[in-house]
């Protein structure tokens, strides 16, 4: 099994510089997708600092249902526009929520959930699903996460051959 050590950075930069290390390691081998991206959400827990869910929704039947995460049990559907994840679907554009009480429409799955980021999954102009993100504390999620995720998502896309039922 890939080895996953701490990760002790210097700043956010250098941080998901080594976390998207660890997620080539433990995709880049394995065709599984569900496999996959059941270890991309308990890599991004194990190691994201103050985060209390992370994982993903998944696009199927014109809604998201969810996927593979690590946390609390979650609500299962979200429409497209509803929430932060719906949000984000939709708009096919990442959302940093600094506040969630003062996002319209949050849905709150767990009440600790403070922050939060969500971001598309989009391969070849299809909407496959979102990776969203919980923290536990105000403003923990910010440009540079935003940016460190979108390099998360983009290996996804490269390694991870979606089904076609994501449609
Ligand atoms: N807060 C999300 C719902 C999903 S949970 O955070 C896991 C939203 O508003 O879409």
């Amino acid at each position: 099994m890939f080895e996953i050590g701490n990760i002790n950075a210097q700043n956010k930069q250098e941080f998901y510089k080594q976390l998207n290390t660890y997620l080539v390691g433990l995709i880049s081998e394995e065709t599984d997708w569900l496999a996959g991206i059941s270890n991309a959400s308990a890599l991004l827990y194990l190691l994201l600092p103050d985060i209390n869910w992370a994982g993903f929704y998944l696009y199927k039947g014109g809604e998201l249902i969810l996927g593979p995460f690590q946390g609390k049990p979650a609500c299962v559907r979200i429409a497209l526009g509803k929430g932060v994840c719906g949000t984000a679907a939709k708009t096919r554009k990442i959302q940093v929520v600094e506040d969630v009480n003062e996002f319209p429409g949050h849905i709150a799955c767990d009440a600790a959930s403070q922050s939060e980021i969500v971001l598309p999954i989009i391969k070849d102009d299809k909407l496959i699903g979102v990776l969203d993100i919980d923290s536990p504390v105000k403003a923990r999620l910010d440009k540079q996460d935003s940016e460190g995720l979108s390099s998360f998502v983009n290996i996804l896309n490269q390694y991870i051959d979606w089904p076609e039922q994501f449609e």
